[in-house]
């Protein structure tokens, strides 16, 4: 993409989404202009959202569909919280999938810098277009070699960047693995939804990414962060939803095996295990099961299978010693 791309432009807003931190939108679904294929439209409520994100085998509950249908209709970025495994990445890749745009994700880790989340000056080929400026015998001046031809576009750039015609979907995922002055670097994209770049100046977004940050909370976020966010916590389903998240996870498996194993997966975050079990353990426990044939959460299916939910030895010897019928609980 050029400099005189259409879809981003030095420090002019363009399109009709305005900037986070503006004067809010009018949200009403079916505004005038507003297609069938318009954000509005695919996101009109938070119950419209919610069955529309149950369909494509997310399960929300109403408090996680409003706070996801006021993100994406703001536009604000919202830091979703909760333990390891209860869903958080995953709705932001389910909310990508309903407003059918394209998920970008930005892993966090310790020391992850802006080469790796905005752009990287592309060094080669500055010095091949040098080289053969050179045996061309003229020479570049700087200005010609810091261009966006020469730009290498990482995730919030591809975010910022992204032609539309819905925003993208931006998931700047476990926020919390981060240095805390990452978490600065990215107040300008959070309350503007705009990047600087030093020699290309502002980029403003003309769709501005719906922006999903996620932790797991290993450190607090600094309250700067949370002040440009919505927040929402996603607690541990109920048994009832742990029960109906796994059989849409894994539609083979025998009911009882699903209600036995998400009532199991409660019992055990009563213990005080090093790594409590979410969904994801929920998940994979009874896929496991389901290969090695149970149709029922038994002792010896639980022996069996202990390695799919519980992953420090310390847990699992704890479990042994408090009994597989424990485990398997009542049938
Ligand atoms: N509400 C839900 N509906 C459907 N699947 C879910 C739900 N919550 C969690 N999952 C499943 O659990 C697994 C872990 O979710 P993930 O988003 O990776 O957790 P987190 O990011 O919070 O650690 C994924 O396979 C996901 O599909
Ligand atoms: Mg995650």
């Amino acid at each position: 993409m050029s400099a005189t791309d259409p879809s981003v432009r030095p420090d002019l807003p363009v399109g009709s989404d305005p900037p986070v931190g503006s004067d809010p939108p009018s949200v009403q679904a079916g505004a005038p202009g507003a297609g069938p294929d318009s954000l509005s439209a695919l996101v009109g409520s938070p119950i419209a959202l919610r069955a529309a994100l149950d369909d494509a085998g997310y399960l929300a509950d109403d408090g996680l569909a409003t706070a996801l249908f006021c993100a994406a209709r703001l536009p604000q970025p919202l830091l979703l919280e909760g333990e390891a495994g209860v869903g958080k990445t995953e709705a932001a890749k389910a909310l990508a999938g309903v407003v059918d745009t394209p998920l970008i994700r930005l892993q966090c880790y310790e020391g992850i810098d802006a080469a790796e989340a905005l752009y990287e000056w592309n060094f080669p080929r500055q010095l091949l277009a040098i080289r053969a400026a050179e045996a061309a015998g003229s020479r570049l001046a700087e200005t010609d070699l810091f261009t966006r031809d020469y730009l290498i576009g990482r995730p919030l750039l591809r975010a910022v960047d992204h032609p539309g015609p819905r925003p993208a979907v931006l998931l700047i995922d476990e926020i919390d693995r981060a240095d805390d002055e990452f978490e600065a670097f990215l107040f300008e994209l959070l309350a503007e939804g705009s990047v600087t770049i030093p020699e290309l100046g502002t980029l403003r977004a003309a769709h501005p990414p719906i922006v999903v940050l996620t932790s797991n909370r290993t450190r607090d976020l600094h309250d700067a962060l949370k002040r440009r966010c919505l927040y929402h916590w996603i607690d541990y389903p109920d048994l009832e939803r742990t029960t109906a998240i796994i059989r849409r996870r894994v539609p083979g498996a025998a009911e009882p095996l699903a209600h036995q194993v998400a009532a199991a997966v409660r019992r055990l975050r009563t213990l005080d295990v090093q790594k409590p079990p979410g969904v994801a353990e929920a998940i994979n426990w009874v896929l496991a099961l389901d290969l090695l044939g149970a149709r029922a959460l038994d002792e010896t299916a639980a022996a069996a299978t202990l390695g799919s939910v519980l992953k420090y030895r310390e847990d699992i010897e704890a479990i042994e010693e408090k009994g597989m019928t424990w485990l398997a609980g009542p049938r």
